[in-house]
């Protein structure tokens, strides 16, 4: 059911690969609630990915912009504004990749290219988009930008490598940008750190569906899916949210709560029953 929280809304949703991507499900809701919106990923990903079907079932266009490239965001802000007539109401930063998790280089033999490589896509990228905009001046007052995150910048996770430390930056970069932008422009910006979820990205990490299956036990609501964050995005995107901003919200159905459960208790007792030493 569409609630029209977004009328008359213009935005640009970075990070829609495939169906199954975050930012996929986050086109289509802000579609039905009523944006309009400009599509954008890196070239590379337009080669291989389908965000020409995305395109044309939510009436958007596509424009190619590596994040990392002060340039393509620059072309991608302007074009943008451009096409949507005016500035933009909200950003979706859904940007992640890490050349040490694709190469299988474990955290204490990362290849330090590769990290900074880690950091500057899915991290450095994020104040490069909010910096050129704010240059820009493409964002309307009271507008919302919302990247995403994972509970890995708060707690060690085994396999999540040199992310963890890019998601730590990214949602720090959330809240000193969200003090100036906030400050100057009233622009708010926060991050949603999300559940494990079965997208290209998220699967490259190393023993994902065991951490899917471990997390979605322990969370009293189970793992929230890429269509339950994308309903979450658009609420931080509409006018009902306003005096939300350089927080990280947890959507995860309460898993970064919890410590011990009872079905990890049960768990504990028959491995521990198995193997008494
Ligand atoms: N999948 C999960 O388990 C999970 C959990 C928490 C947070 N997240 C975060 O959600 C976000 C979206 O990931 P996803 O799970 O939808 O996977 P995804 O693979 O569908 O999306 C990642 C996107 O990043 C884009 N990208 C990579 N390099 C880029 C560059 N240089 N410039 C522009 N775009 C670039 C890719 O093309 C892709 O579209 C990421 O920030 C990810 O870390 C994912």
């Amino acid at each position: 059911m569409a609630y029209n929280l977004l009328k008359g809304k213009k935005g640009i949703i970075f990070g829609a690969l495939n169906e199954q991507s975050i930012a996929w499900k986050v086109a289509e809701k802000a579609h039905e609630e009523g944006a309009e919106i400009v599509l954008t990923n890196a070239p590379i990903a337009l080669r291989m990915g389908t965000i020409n079907e995305l395109a044309e079932k939510t009436n958007a266009q596509v424009i190619a912009a590596d994040a990392t490239s002060l340039e393509d965001l620059e072309n991608l802000f302007q074009k943008s504004m451009e096409i949507l007539g005016g500035k933009v109401d909200f950003v979706l930063h859904s940007i992640g990749m890490s050349p040490n998790v694709r190469k299988g280089l474990d955290y204490d033999e990362l290849n330090y290219g590769y990290y900074h490589k880690t950091l500057d896509v899915s991290a450095f990228s994020l104040h490069k988009v909010l910096s050129t905009a704010r240059k820009m001046d493409a964002i309307n007052e009271w507008g919302s930008v919302v990247a995403l995150s994972y509970v890995a910048a708060q707690r060690t996770f085994a396999g999540y490598n040199d992310m963890a430390d890019a998601k730590a930056i990214l949602e720090s970069i959330a809240r000193s940008f969200g003090y100036m932008y906030g400050r100057s422009r009233r622009i708010r910006i926060n991050t949603v750190s999300q559940s494990p979820t079965p997208t290209t990205a998220g699967s490259g990490v190393h023993g994902f569906d065991k951490l899917e299956d471990f997390s979605e036990r322990m969370s009293p609501l189970g793992n929230a899916t890429a269509g339950d964050c994308a309903n979450y995005c658009i609420t931080l995107f509409s006018d009902l949210t306003r005096k939300v901003t350089m927080q990280n919200l947890f959507h995860d159905g309460g898993f970064s709560s919890m410590g011990m459960s009872y079905r990890a208790i049960e768990q504990y007792e028959k491995s521990f029953k198995d193997c008494p030493e």
